[in-house]
């Protein structure tokens, strides 16, 4: 019996996590595993219901938990609320709660959906197989922010700040996955500018000293963003801070295909995973049956390859998402000529019935 807290948030959050747990329903069935779900509210439906972004007792309620799934929250409704009541803080407080500070996000291009990438096919054909890492509890997110009354005016302030150790951590995480991958670390920064982003260069050049067999380059992030189109085959591991990594991470989901596709794992030094899709909670189609569930639904597979060490129920789900993208179904955001145009509750469906 594994215990999973799952947040289903706002907007499409609860639509698509709703194909997860059918997938996963799939999986305890095949597998002969039980899930035992503890549902909390986060986001903008915790502020509707109990005023916070999240409650204090839930946050506990999670850490007794062996892992996380999580939707989306945030929404149009909150936006003008003070920075610290906003839906998103919730993330911000699982993330730091759980200690999560490496935030894993692959980005792999199926051939199926060469023809959904916006790249063009001569771009694509030497394949896109990144790993986004991500340090996800420090940099600009946490550290000091305000606002004050200078020389008369307003300012407000949000503080780039990274210790040694915090690189040391997140570089380390990149270098391990880089020796099973391809063995090429990129470490994207702003070292021309930053002296945060001087001493991670720093760190991450003495961590690689570890790794010999990795091959290590540093990028400045603006020629980052470029290459990603350019020429994105050149990337294997994509090393970076909070900031570089949530932006860089929506530009690598674009050109394989959707946003709709990126599934992301948090993990820590504490043993539980928060699992989520990159995307938000996509106010602009919620409610109408079209987002892609196959994000959450890899973030589900990510959960049972890191948190319950179930590699073959993992890889069944992958590969039943691979079935259903072969056989030609597709939600709107990846629907390219002659394929067969699906809703969110039949793509969960068909990746179901292909476990
Ligand atoms: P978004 O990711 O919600 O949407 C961006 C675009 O991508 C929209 O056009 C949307 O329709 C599309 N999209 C996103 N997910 C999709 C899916 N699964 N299938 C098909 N299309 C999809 O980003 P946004 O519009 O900038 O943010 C909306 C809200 O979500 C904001 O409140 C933001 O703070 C929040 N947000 C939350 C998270 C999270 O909870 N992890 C992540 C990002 C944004
Ligand atoms: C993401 C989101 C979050 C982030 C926001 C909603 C706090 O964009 O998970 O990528 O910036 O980390
Ligand atoms: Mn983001």
């Amino acid at each position: 019996m594994h215990r999973i807290a799952v947040i289903p948030g706002d907007g499409i959050g609860p639509e698509v996590i709703e194909q997860a747990l059918l997938v996963l329903d799939k999986v305890s069935s095949k597998f002969g595993i039980k899930f035992d779900y503890i549902f909390i509210d986060a986001g903008g439906c915790a502020i509707d219901k109990y005023g916070v972004p999240i409650r204090d007792e839930d946050l506990e309620l999670v850490k007794k938990c062996e892992a996380t799934l999580l939707g989306a929250v945030g929404g149009p409704k909150w936006d003008n609320l003070p920075g610290n009541l906003r839906p998103e803080q919730a993330l911000l407080k699982l993330r730091g709660g759980l200690k999560v500070y490496a935030n894993l996000r692959p980005a792999v291009l199926y051939d199926e959906l060469k023809d959904s990438s916006p790249l063009r096919r001569e771009i694509v054909s030497k394949g896109i197989d990144i790993l986004v890492v991500r340090e996800l509890i420090g940099g600009m997110y946490f550290g000091p922010k305000g606002r004050e009354i200078r020389n008369g005016e307003e300012v407000a302030y949000d503080t780039e700040i990274y210790s040694v150790s915090e690189i040391e951590r997140i570089a380390k995480v990149a270098f391990e996955a880089a020796k099973k991958r391809r063995k090429k670390v990129t470490s994207v920064d702003k070292a021309n500018i930053l002296e945060s982003s001087r001493l991670w260069r720093e760190v991450v050049s003495r961590i690689a000293k570890d790794y010999p067999d990795v091959e290590l380059n540093h990028m400045y992030v603006d020629n980052a963003s470029m290459q990603l189109v350019k020429d994105p085959s050149q990337f294997d591991v994509i090393l970076t801070s909070n900031m570089f990594g949530d932006i860089l991470s929506d530009e690598a989901s674009m050109i394989v295909g959707s946003i709709g596709m990126l599934a992301s794992a948090s993990l820590g030094e504490g043993s539980i995973g928060l699992y989520e899709p990159i995307h938000g909670t996509a106010p602009d189609i919620a409610g109408q049956d079209l987002a892609n569930p196959v994000a959450t639904i890899l973030s589900a597979a990510m959960m049972l390859r890191y948190s319950f060490d179930m590699e073959d129920a993992a890889k069944a789900i992958e590969n039943a998402v691979k079935i259903a993208l072969k056989e030609g179904y597709r939600t709107r955001d990846i629907y390219t000529e002659n394929c067969k145009l699906v809703g969110t509750k039949q793509m969960g469906k068909i990746i179901c019935e292909n476990i």
